[in-house]
């Protein structure tokens, strides 16, 4: 969004503004669950068909679902999402029903359920139902993929080097235990074209490359990678891709037969503001019958005829959870991804652009060319340490973002479908005030 799009919808949405701050217990409702703010999916999706990326009236009636604490400005969306009623409903409605009988014939009617909940993220994902296991969240996914496939002395894996522990450093000991070697991959600092990263990766591959892993959109950066362009060049070469969607399940529409990777793994909690402790696991039809699974249980039949459900032999699970993704995914319809999407950029860019207005010396680990970022927004502040500014955002200005340190430090915000502008122009005018007082 540059600096003009924003005034344009300032202006536009001065009186909704004045609305919200006038009547705070509307937006943001503490305490026990105020079901009167809830809409309905159908009442939500009849308006959404009207409302795009800057129709404050309509995100402010999205934001109404999410009952946050009052005040808080919550931007950690990379981390954790708060949930929804619809979802919260389903969560707490199940569980008290396990609670009030564990009975197998009680119990039985989660079977079915989690298959909605498959096909839900099928459909969601442009995936088919046996290509989906429902894992407890990214962390499982990606250890799921890497323990999976067989791999030995003379493979050379290549990753990113700005992957999350579990694609990274899981690869480490992996590799320790089996021989094999991973070779990490460094972008430029700020990417400006899709070809000069396909480059990159493309160079660091040899004819021993079994397998490409990286984040979709990083954690570390915000810098997001070109997908469909990577996995075409890996699947050219034979090689397989794991791609860690954790940043863009739920904030970009993805549809994974057209991505063309062989793995997709996420985290419910996150950007899909689903149930916690509920994740997802793409593997492509064809890749199944090679995977290995990490834990074999009731139910497991080698994946003759349960697909990529012999992933998801957990064990006993949270069958509330694991339910309410199916609530998730239609709360998502109900909105539209792609206006979801078009949302969290507009925050994002919105961010930025109201960040450097107030601090010209402010720096961005985060890509500002057009579809080289989303909704992680990582902010370099012109000050020497940024750690007492995150906990002084939480403490006296109750913004949440995320401390980031290492080669990245910053501040992390990521905004999502429960923020509004209002929000991001005080998270820019408060660190205007910390930078003028540091
Ligand atoms: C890129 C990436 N992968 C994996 C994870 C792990 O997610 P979870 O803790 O939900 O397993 C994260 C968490 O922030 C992440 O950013």
């Amino acid at each position: 969004m540059t600096v003009s799009d924003r005034r344009t919808f300032l202006k536009r949405t001065a009186g909704t503004a004045a609305a919200v701050a006038a009547a705070p217990a509307l937006a943001v409702a503490a305490g026990p669950t105020p079901v009167r703010f809830a809409v309905s999916l159908a009442t939500l999706s009849e308006r959404a068909r009207s409302a795009d990326a800057l129709d404050e009236e309509f995100w402010e009636m999205v934001r109404r679902q999410f009952p946050l604490s009052e005040g808080l400005i919550l931007m950690n969306a990379a981390n954790l999402c708060p949930s929804p009623f619809p979802v919260q409903e389903t969560v707490f409605r199940l569980t008290r029903d396990v609670d009030r009988d564990a009975s197998f014939q009680n119990r039985s009617k989660f079977g079915q359920l989690r298959e909605a909940s498959r096909e839900a993220l099928a459909r969601y994902l442009g995936a088919s139902a046996d290509e989906i296991a429902i894992t407890r969240n990214t962390s499982e996914s990606n250890n799921t993929v890497l323990n999976g496939l067989s791999l030995g002395a003379g493979d050379e894996i290549v990753i990113w080097d700005q992957n999350h522990p579990t694609n990274s450093l899981a690869w480490d000991v992996r590799a320790e235990r089996w021989g094999f070697t991973v070779k990490r991959v460094s972008t430029p600092r700020i990417p400006t074209t899709s070809s000069e990263l396909v480059d990159v990766f493309g160079g660091a591959m040899t004819d021993r490359t079994r397998v490409l892993a990286f984040s979709h959109v990083s954690n570390v950066s915000g810098v997001r990678l070109p997908a469909r362009d990577l996995c075409r060049m890996a699947s050219d070469r034979d090689v397989l891709t794991l791609v860690d969607g954790a940043q863009t399940f739920g904030s970009i529409r993805v549809d994974l037969h057209r991505m063309g990777c062989d793995f997709y793994t996420g985290s419910a909690h996150k950007w899909l503001v689903g149930p916690k402790e509920a994740g997802v696991l793409y593997v492509r039809e064809s890749r199944i019958p090679e995977m290995w699974a990490s834990v074999v249980g009731v139910g497991y039949d080698g994946g003759s005829e349960s697909g990529a459900r012999k992933l998801d032999n957990l064990g006993q699970r949270d069958d509330a959870a694991v339910a309410a993704v199916e609530t998730a995914v239609r709360f998502h319809e109900a909105i539209g991804p792609d206006l979801i999407a078009g949302r969290v950029l507009a925050l994002a860019d919105g961010l930025k652009s109201a960040v450097r207005e107030r601090i010209p010396e402010t720096t961005f680990h985060t890509s500002d060319v057009p579809g080289m970022s989303h909704g992680v927004v990582v902010v370099v502040l012109p000050v020497e340490s940024h750690g007492e500014i995150y906990q002084r955002l939480y403490t006296e200005h109750r913004i949440a973002g995320a401390p980031r340190g290492g080669e990245y430090p910053g501040i992390r915000f990521c905004p999502h479908l429960y923020n509004m502008m209002t929000e991001v122009e005080r998270v820019a005018d408060v660190l205007a005030e910390e930078v003028a007082r540091a």
